[in-house]
């Protein structure tokens, strides 16, 4: 390429950043400019034909037209290209032994069910029944009592209660967790399902030559007083799937045994599960400490 050239693209990265200089919102700024370099870097870099461009923007309108108060198409995208995963990881910094985040994808309703400890979350959702029991635990061990512990997930079809077409509500709840930090309750055993995958990220997926698949997972979203909110999920070892996650959310850490229990053992609280085998897991959850607000926020 002749000097003339990369002069004339330099130059016009130049003055879209200059346009942005006298931006009042020093963060925005901030993000206006980064975002300049960085889509000015992907055009020249690429060398993007004005057909690709004019392709990307007919797929950008056609996740938008897409998107709803339903079905939200943009988030589906950031969490095929990772960026949703990525900015989970930039705002949950580790911290000693917290239990790490994932994403927390489109299928979270506040105001589920409460449930008892031990009760059962699956509301008839069809699946394998599954006892989930754990601990909720700040990082010096001490118990965290009355922890909000929001959990939901697919039925064995793969489908959420919200993708019913009724308005059943199914396989979600919440409890608290115990004095000692305790919680236990009934699940269904994870199964593994594919993203919603019938708009444009759907077939972005497939002209790329990857799975909509989600590895088996059931999520957890855990609030307490003083402690950093966690959304997170527990994934099944062994899953053939935990390596190519279509949204990149497994983390090794959330990687846990579901014991499967033949038809007939004994459930641990009693309950006659009609003669199925079901399955167990442990999950114990360690909370960070909220973070201390900045000077100028308080
Ligand atoms: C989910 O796990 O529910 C999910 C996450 C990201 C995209 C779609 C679904
Ligand atoms: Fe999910």
């Amino acid at each position: 390429m002749s000097t003339e050239q990369q002069d004339r693209e330099a130059q016009l990265v130049e003055r879209v950043l200059a346009s942005f200089g006298g931006t009042p919102d020093p963060r925005l700024r901030e993000l206006m400019r980064a975002l300049t370099t960085h889509l000015h870097a992907f055009v020249r870099e690429t060398r993007l034909t004005e057909t690709e461009w004019r392709r990307a923007i007919e797929f950008l309108t056609a996740t938008g037209h897409l998107t709803d108060e339903r079905r939200q198409e943009f988030i589906l995208l950031s969490d095929v290209l990772g960026l949703s995963m990525q900015t989970i990881t930039v705002n949950n910094e580790a911290y000693a032994d917290a239990t790490e985040a994932t994403v927390v994808g489109p299928f979270f309703v506040e105001g589920s069910p409460e449930v008892e400890q031990g009760g059962d979350i699956a509301h008839g959702a069809p699946g394998e029944p599954c006892w989930v029991e754990g601990t909720v635990r700040d990082t010096g061990g001490s118990p965290v009592p009355h922890a909000r512990i929001e959990v939901w997930e697919a039925d064995d079809e793969g489908f959420y209660d919200v993708q019913y077409t009724d308005a059943r509500v199914a396989a979600r709840g919440h409890l608290f967790s115990g004095d000692d930090g305790g919680y236990r309750f009934w699940a269904i055993t994870p199964t593994p399902y594919p993203i919603p995958h019938d708009g444009p990220v759907g077939r972005l997926l497939e002209a790329t030559g990857r799975s909509p698949m989600r590895a088996s997972h059931l999520h957890f979203l855990v609030r307490a007083e003083g402690f950093r909110t966690l959304v997170t999920h527990i994934f099944v070892e062994g899953d053939a799937l935990l390596t190519s996650d279509s949204v990149f959310g497994v983390r090794d850490s959330l990687v846990k045994r579901f014991e499967a229990q033949s038809a007939g053992t004994p459930a641990p609280d009693g309950r006659d599960v009609g003669g199925a085998a079901w399955s167990r897991v442990r999950f114990d959850i360690v909370l960070a400490p909220a973070p201390v607000p900045a000077a100028d926020a308080i």
